[in-house]
C-alpha cells in the first residue's frame, strides 16, 4: 500500500529535518517546505536520493497549494538572535504563516499540526507550566514578534477548529536540543558547546540560577508523530517536553565537563524579558500519548558534541 504523502513546513530546519526523515522511515511520502531562513538543504542532502522525498523553496507567508494528506507545521524562526533579526517578518511568518496552512487544511480536509511553544507562558507566574495556564507574556517587547505571534497562531487554530472543524492537533514545544540545531543561533545548548569546544568563556546570563528544561530531539519527534496518530478529539493544547529542571549554570558545567574543555563561566546582564525558570507539566502527554521522555541530559549532550564537533572538523577542513 502506498503511505500517504505529508508536507512539513520549516522542513530544512532544526527540528523539521528529523521530522523529514522519521516520516520517510515510517513509509510516508514527504514534501518538505522552507525558505531557507534558518534552516539550510544541507540538513536535508542525505534524503535527496529517497525518490519518496522532496523539497520545496517557497515562503509561508504566501498561500501555498499541494495536495497533501497532512500538514506538521514548523515554520518559524525559533531562536531569539533569529526571530529578533526581522521582527516583522517572524511575526508575519507565525500569523500569516499559520493561516495559509489552516486555509490548505481546511480546503483539503486534512490535519494540521501546530508547532507552538512553551514561550506562549512568556515569564510564567505558575510553575511548572500547565495547559490551562493563560500565561505573562509581554505583547511589545522584543519578544512579543514571536511570543505574540505564535499566541496568536494559536487563537487561529481554535477557530478554524470551531468554524471549520480542522482537525488540529496543536502542541507547545519547551526547549529541545540536538544534531542540527544552528551553531550559532544563540540558544543555551548550541552556544555552551560551541564555547567549550573552542575552549572559549562560557557565557551565562544573569546568576545562572534560572532554570530550563531540554527535551532531546528523538523523543520530541516520537511525541509529535504520535500527537498525529490520535483521534480527532485530542487537539491540544499539549505540553511536549522534558521536564527535568536544570540550571543554567549546571549545564554549563555539564558541557565543560563532557567535551573535557577548559572554558570558564563568564556572567553576563540578563537579557530583557528572560523567563527566570522553564518547566514543562506533561501529565497530559503523558496520560494521552502514552510517551514520556527517555533520553536523558548526559547522553543527548553526548549526541550533540559529537554532531558540533563532526562540523566544526569539516568547515576547518573546507576552509584549507
Ligand atoms: N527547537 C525548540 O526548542 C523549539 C521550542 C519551541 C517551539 N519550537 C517551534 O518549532 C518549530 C521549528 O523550530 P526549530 O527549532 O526547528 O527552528 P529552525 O529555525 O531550525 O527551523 C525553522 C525552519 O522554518 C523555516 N522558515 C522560517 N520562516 C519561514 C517562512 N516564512 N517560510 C518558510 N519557511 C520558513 C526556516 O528556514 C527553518 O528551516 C518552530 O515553529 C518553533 O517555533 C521549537
Amino acid at each position: 500500500m502506498i503511505k500517504k504523502r505529508v508536507l512539513v513546513t520549516g522542513g530544512a530546519g532544526f527540528l523539521g529535518s528529523h521530522l523529514c526523515e522519521r516520516l520517510l522511515a515510517s513509509g510516508y511520502r514527504v514534501l518538505a517546505l522552507d525558505n531557507f531562513f534558518t534552516g539550510s538543504p544541507d540538513n536535508l542532502a542525505h534524503l535527496n536520493k529517497d525518490p519518496r522525498f522532496e523539497l520545496v523553496e517557497h515562503d509561508i507567508i504566501f498561500p501555498f497549494f499541494a495536495e497533501v494528506d497532512a500538514i506538521y507545521h514548523l515554520a518559524c524562526p525559533a531562536s531569539p538572535i533569529h526571530y529578533q533579526s526581522d521582527p516583522i517578518a517572524t511575526t508575519k511568518t507565525a500569523v500569516f504563516g499559520t493561516l495559509n496552512m489552516l486555509e490548505l487544511a481546511k480546503d483539503l480536509s486534512i490535519p494540521l499540526f501546530q508547532a507552538s511553544t512553551s514561550e506562549v507562558y512568556g515569564d510564567p507566574l505558575i510553575h511548572p507550566q500547565q495547559e490551562a495556564y493563560w500565561g505573562h507574556v509581554n505583547p511589545i517587547g522584543p519578544r512579543a514578534c514571536y511570543d505574540e505571534g505564535k499566541r496568536c497562531a494559536e487563537t487561529f487554530c481554535f477557530d478554524y477548529l470551531r468554524k471549520y472543524s480542522v482537525r488540529v492537533k496543536l502542541a507547545r514545544l519547551f526547549n529541545t536540543y540536538g544534531p542540527r540545531m544552528h551553531p550559532n543561533d544563540g540558544r543555551v545548548v548550541s552556544n555552551f558547546i560551541m564555547q567549550a569546544i573552542q575552549h572559549a568563556p562560557i557565557t551565562i546570563y544573569g546568576d545562572g540560577s534560572q532554570t530550563r528544561s531540554f527535551c532531546y530531539v528523538d523523543d520530541l519527534i516520537e511525541a509529535i508523530v504520535r500527537l498525529m496518530q490520535t483521534d480527532e478529539t485530542v487537539t491540544g493544547p499539549i505540553n511536549l517536553g522534558n521536564p527535568e529542571e536544570y540550571t543554567i549554570r549546571e549545564l554549563a558545567e555539564e558541557i565543560i565537563a563532557l567535551t573535557e574543555s577548559r572554558s570558564t563561566l563568564e556572567y553576563l546582564p540578563l537579557p530583557h524579558d528572560d523567563p527566570k525558570q522553564r518547566r514543562p507539566c506533561i501529565a497530559l502527554a503523558e496520560k494521552t500519548l502514552q510517551w514520556r521522555p527517555k533520553i536523558a541530559l548526559r547522553n543527548g549532550l553526548l549526541a550533540t558534541i559529537n554532531y558540533f564537533k563532526t562540523q566544526s572538523q569539516q568547515s576547518i577542513l573546507s576552509d584549507q
